[in-house]
């Protein structure tokens, strides 16, 4: 038998945005951070493809440009000061996919976090931004108060998700102590459905 690793919330992630991304593709970071995601997401995307990435925080940005530009990918990334629920104001075109880390700034103040408040207005923009067989990754850390509000509220929103349109995933450990990240993905249909009447199968 060959050892199988379940794995992490993030891994998981990772592993869609490599399978889903090609180059020429357009993704959005919506929480750009030190920009880890961001630099994967440039090389994942090639030369003819484009990440645009946002974060609040000035000292996210600048951290995020000196590691693009010590990778020379700078050029593959927009960059962009602002809160991801004022995606649709920067971004014209349609995506094929968006990405959440949750959660604060490593290294860095931990007042500066996403909010609930915030965060579903910006999974629902990044929605109606998706091209149709799209995804969105959302990375939950419900070990904080802050977080444990983030992941009921995005799960009563994918929950409510049109079935003829979306399909929602959840990936989380349910026997392990304290409270693991978990995943929520949500792909958007290529084309409206009809709903067959027993329960899809994945
Ligand atoms: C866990 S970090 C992201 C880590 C990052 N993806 C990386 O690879 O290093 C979360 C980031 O979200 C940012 N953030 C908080 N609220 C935000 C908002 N409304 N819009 C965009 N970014 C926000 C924080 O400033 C922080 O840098």
């Amino acid at each position: 038998m060959h050892e199988f690793d379940t794995g992490s919330a993030r891994r998981w992630a990772e592993e869609i945005h490599r399978e889903l991304l090609e180059e020429g593709d357009i993704a959005i970071d919506a929480t750009m951070g030190n920009g880890h995601d961001t630099l994967r997401l440039c090389r994942l995307v090639g030369d003819k493809g484009k990440v645009y990435a946002f974060d609040i925080q000035e000292e996210a940005i600048e951290a995020t440009r000196a590691l693009l530009e010590r990778e020379n990918l700078a050029g593959r990334a927009a960059l962009i000061h602002a809160g991801h629920q004022d995606v649709k104001e920067y971004i014209r075109e349609e995506a094929n996919l968006a990405v959440f880390n949750l959660g604060w700034l490593p290294g860095a103040r931990h007042a500066v976090t996403t909010l609930a408040d915030t965060t579903l207005p910006a999974v629902r923009a990044c929605l109606e931004l998706l091209k149709p067989g799209g995804m969105l990754t959302v990375c939950v850390y419900p070990g904080h108060e802050e977080g444990a509000r983030e992941r009921d509220c995005l799960i009563t929103w994918a929950k409510g998700l049109d079935p003829l349109r979306y399909d929602c995933i959840i990936h989380a450990y349910l026997n392990q102590p304290g409270d693991p990240p978990l995943l929520i993905a949500v792909r958007k249909a290529e084309k409206s459905r009809k709903m067959k009447k027993t329960t899809r199968m994945l």
